[in-house]
């Protein structure tokens, strides 16, 4: 017998879109619930159909029957349609009921604001929790009780690496690994230009830069050490390592990533602490 949790609570999921199928298919895919243990609803019932088709899952008639049906509740409409998603539903929510949001820029005070007595976690996912490596980060609401931060570590632990943070740092996962697989596809593609400019075929140097990246940061979390002693193991006196890394630094590719990290982070602050309509620039 596997010795994997999995949950025996049901499971609403509202908004079907990247985040919400992702979600989805991953926790059917690390086997955490059965098919018929979620409910899920999209205005493009396309969207939703083709989901449920896909996996089994089944197709609610509206956020109202998943909010009445469903003990786990995520959120994963755009920001901009929080507000008003969840208003329409805001009565039928008791302290049964375990909110989980995604939406970016949306604290804690409104999500709980809204869904009555229930209690929230705000969680900042990124999109490679798909494929069961993601990165998070969550903040508990006011009313929360154990078995609440363990199922998060439960369902977010199976897609990938997930951390408890007070709120105020959320903006921080979002400006590092909320919005970071955007910069490290960027990095993949001019790893890749690079081969290809050096004479490699277009797929290959795709795949080579990819597979460098992922490989590299496998063996860093294997291993659990400094990424400097991994470096220092590639760089031999006088070789090829230590002159790209002269010509990195040079150029400031390190301030570079600093720099966007927190110009994200400073976004993200902003847009939250501005009104939600504001808040469809986010990730
Ligand atoms: N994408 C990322 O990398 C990422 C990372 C971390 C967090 N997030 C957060 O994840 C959330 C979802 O993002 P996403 O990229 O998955 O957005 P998305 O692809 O637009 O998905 C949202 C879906 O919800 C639907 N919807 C809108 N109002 C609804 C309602 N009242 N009831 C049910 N469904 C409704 C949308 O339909 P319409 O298109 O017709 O509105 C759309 O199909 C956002 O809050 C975002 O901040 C995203």
């Amino acid at each position: 017998m596997s010795n994997k949790p999995r949950l025996s609570e049901s499971i609403g999921v509202i908004g079907t879109g990247i985040m919400g199928t992702a979600l989805i298919r991953g926790l059917l895919k690390e086997k955490l619930v059965n098919p018929d243990q979620i409910l899920a609803y999209d205005i493009i019932n396309e969207l939703l159909m083709d989901l449920v088709e896909e996996t089994g899952i089944n197709a609610a008639l509206n956020n109202q029957q998943i909010v009445e049906q469903s003990d786990i509740i995520f959120i994963c409409v755009k920001p901009q349609v929080f507000l008003t998603t969840l208003q329409k539903l805001q009565i039928a929510f008791t302290s049964d009921h375990l909110v989980i949001s995604i939406a970016a820029g949306v604290p804690l005070s409104i999500i709980e604001e809204l869904t009555g007595n229930s209690r929230c976690v705000r969680i900042m996912p990124n999109m490679p929790f798909q494929v069961g490596e993601g990165a998070a980060g969550y903040s508990l609401g006011t009313r929360n009780d154990n078995r609440d931060s363990e199922i998060v570590e439960i369902v977010f632990g199976s897609l990938g690496k997930v951390f408890q943070f007070p709120e105020y740092l959320l903006d921080a996962v979002t400006g590092l690994s909320g919005t970071g697989p955007a910069y490290v596809f960027v990095f993949i593609e001019a790893l890749a230009d690079g081969g290809v400019l050096a004479g490699l075929p277009r797929r290959e140097a795709l795949i080579l830069s990819a597979q460098t990246v992922m490989g590299a940061a496998k063996l860093l979390l294997e291993q659990n050490v400094h990424p400097g002693i991994l470096r220092d193991a590639i760089m031999s006196p006088g070789g090829t390592t230590a002159s790209a890394l002269q010509l990195m630094e040079a150029r400031g590719f390190r301030s570079i990533l600093i720099d966007a990290v927190e110009a994200a982070t400073k976004k993200s602050q902003f847009l939250g602490q501005n009104n939600l309509s504001q808040s469809d620039h986010l990730v």
